[in-house]
């Protein structure tokens, strides 16, 4: 039996404390940071980016997974693996030459995720699932925290594990967006690998039981 991974999204840490917050990660059961990079133009809303990756990668004592929801990322691979980025994803959506991102983002050094938008069929990556280390796929629409999770992606979920055993190929599945000790146990029996939670996570009152929870959630 694969283990559940935790990967806990700082897009809903306290910022001024951010430091305590990586602390609290470190200590904890989670598995990954989640970083969570949008520029207001692939999704409507602005997060942080470069500089503040940099600074959280010199504290943080575990992989991060760095989440682009940006046009054109290939322009800006090199920069996030200099910035200290373990797994960088990009967005389906947001690249005509996914193949070719997914071979520089790999030669660079760094795993390749590949995220999928609620409405793109998981199907459109048959032909790349040998390539890619991790699939991210969306369980609400990419922007904001807090959002409702989408039932649909349950379906998502085993369609996905099918689609990988078919291909003998070896991609976690990853979850992001709504999830939460709630939901965990049902997507971790659909065939998730890596829980990504941010409100669920650094909005309750103790957030290292939290992941905790989300983290034996299977059983
Ligand atoms: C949303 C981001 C998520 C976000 C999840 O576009 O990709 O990682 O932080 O937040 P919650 O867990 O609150 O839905
Ligand atoms: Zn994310």
């Amino acid at each position: 039996k694969q283990p559940v991974l935790v990967a806990p999204s700082l897009l809903a840490a306290n910022f001024l404390e951010l430091g305590k917050e990586v602390d609290m990660v470190n200590r904890s059961e989670a598995d990954w940071f989640h970083l969570d990079v949008m520029d207001g133009r692939f999704v409507p809303n602005i997060s942080y980016g470069l500089p503040v990756i940099a600074q959280i990668k010199k504290r943080a004592t575990k992989p991060c997974d760095v989440h682009l929801m940006i046009e054109e990322p290939e322009k800006y691979a090199a920069d996030f693996k200099k910035a200290g980025a373990d797994i960088l994803t990009v967005h389906f959506e947001a690249c005509i030459h996914l193949h070719r991102n997914i071979q520089q983002i790999k030669g660079l050094g760094m795993k390749a995720g590949v995220a999928l938008n609620p409405h793109t069929p998981v199907g459109m990556l048959e032909n790349v699932i040998r390539d890619i280390d991790v699939v991210l796929i969306m369980s609400v629409n990419p922007g904001f925290g807090g959002q409702t999770f989408i039932e649909q992606t349950y379906q998502k979920i085993r369609q996905l594990r099918q689609l990988i055993t078919d291909n003998q190929a070896h991609a976690l599945i990853e979850v992001d967006g709504g999830v939460g000790t709630d939901n965990a146990g049902q997507l971790i029996q659909a065939g998730a690998n890596v829980l990504v939670a941010g409100s669920a996570i650094f909005s309750s009152a103790s957030p290292a039981q939290t992941i905790h929870a989300l983290k034996t959630s299977a059983q």
